[in-house]
């Protein structure tokens, strides 16, 4: 709680592209949280730096998510919308986070294990310290819900164990935050390959889209997506292609996944993709559009990222300083 407000709080690395995957396990419940909130959403750009960044590539995929944040609909005026990296706090609360967590609990984390796994020639401190981050982004404002998608889910329970081992010791000083994981939403996965994730940095670019693709090309994947045997479009076990499509349909429409089937009963995978292509792109067109106007206005957004920091610094500072305090160290006169 920030001012008897509630708080919510979530983050997207700007690598790659921003998937549908990013969208509907993140960014489209953002735009859902009561109005009352104190919703807080930044660029983790930070921790992008853990996997090898080209420098003018990443400044630029950086800028184009902020836009994509600004282009779904984020009210810079409702919320607060900033670039991590633009507020030192989160590395300073990082700090003193990292002396609360044990080297067992970072390794055990599957993102660093998976990680490590396909940057084998740079298994870096970042990679491994990437959790503590994502605790001190968390704790720095007393968030009390985190809406991701549950990959995030390990992340945010090792959030959880480190503010209450800080708490347990110095009293009451963290909100202990919960997550926020949508039952459908929560995993969209490859059009390549229905038993991964959807991930925005896939080499093969047939496996995710973007939500600011063009219409031509997101039809031409939803074509070719990878579907079950039989012909029948129904969410089962055995059927993980037309489940995840199944999903995708019923995130984009707002229909239940039990009305779609009946929608498309006897109608064959065909059809059935043509429609979810359909309506990817349809509910994506306001997106594209505003996206458009936003990124070729480098002052605005320039603009906002710093109204936005200051903000969040204006928050971020008090918790440091508490923190700080309580571990003892002198203050600044
Ligand atoms: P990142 O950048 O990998 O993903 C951003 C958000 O999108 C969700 N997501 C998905 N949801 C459904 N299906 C998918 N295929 C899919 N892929 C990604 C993620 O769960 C996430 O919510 N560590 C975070 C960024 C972060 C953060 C934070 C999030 C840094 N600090 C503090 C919340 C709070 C990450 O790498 O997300």
């Amino acid at each position: 709680m920030y001012n008897n407000q509630k708080v919510l709080l979530s983050g997207i690395q700007p690598t790659g592209v921003m998937t549908i995957g990013n969208y509907i396990g993140a960014v489209k419940n953002w735009l859902t949280m009561p109005d009352d909130c104190l919703s807080i959403y930044f660029i983790a750009d930070l921790h992008a730096l853990t996997i090898k960044q080209d420098p003018t590539l990443f400044r630029q995929t950086a800028l184009s998510f902020y836009a994509q944040y600004l282009a779904a609909g984020l009210d810079p005026k409702k919320s607060i919308l900033y670039f991590q990296s633009h507020v030192p706090e989160h590395t300073q609360l990082q700090w003193a986070m990292n002396c609360f967590t044990y080297i067992g609990e970072a390794q055990r984390m599957t993102q660093f294990k998976d990680k490590s796994l396909k940057h084998a020639d740079n298994i870096n401190m970042g990679l491994m310290d990437y959790p503590v981050l994502m605790a001190a982004d968390i704790l720095l404002y007393n968030t009390d819900l985190v809406p991701v998608g549950v990959d995030q889910k390990q992340h945010l329970e090792l959030t959880r164990d480190i503010a209450l081992r800080f708490n347990n010791r110095f009293g009451d000083v963290f909100t202990v935050p919960e997550p926020y994981i949508t039952k459908n939403g929560a995993k969209i996965f490859s059009l390549s390959d229905p038993l991964a994730k959807m991930s925005k940095s896939d080499v093969d670019p047939n496996a995710y889209v973007s939500v600011i693709e063009d219409a031509d090309s997101i039809m031409r994947k939803f074509k070719r997506a990878v579907t079950d045997s039989g012909n029948e479009v129904v969410a089962s076990e055995n059927k993980p292609g037309i489940t995840n499509l199944l999903n995708i349909y019923s995130e984009m429409t707002g229909k239940s996944i039990a009305d779609a089937e009946l929608e498309f009963e006897g109608r064959g995978y065909g059809v059935f993709k043509q429609a979810v292509g359909e309506a990817v792109v349809e509910k994506l067109r306001p997106m594209r559009e505003n996206y458009n106007k936003l990124i070729s206005d480098k002052a605005y957004l320039a603009e906002v990222a710093k109204d936005g920091a200051e903000r969040a610094r204006s928050i971020a500072f008090k918790t440091v300083r508490k923190v700080y305090k309580k571990l003892g160290l002198v203050p600044m006169s």
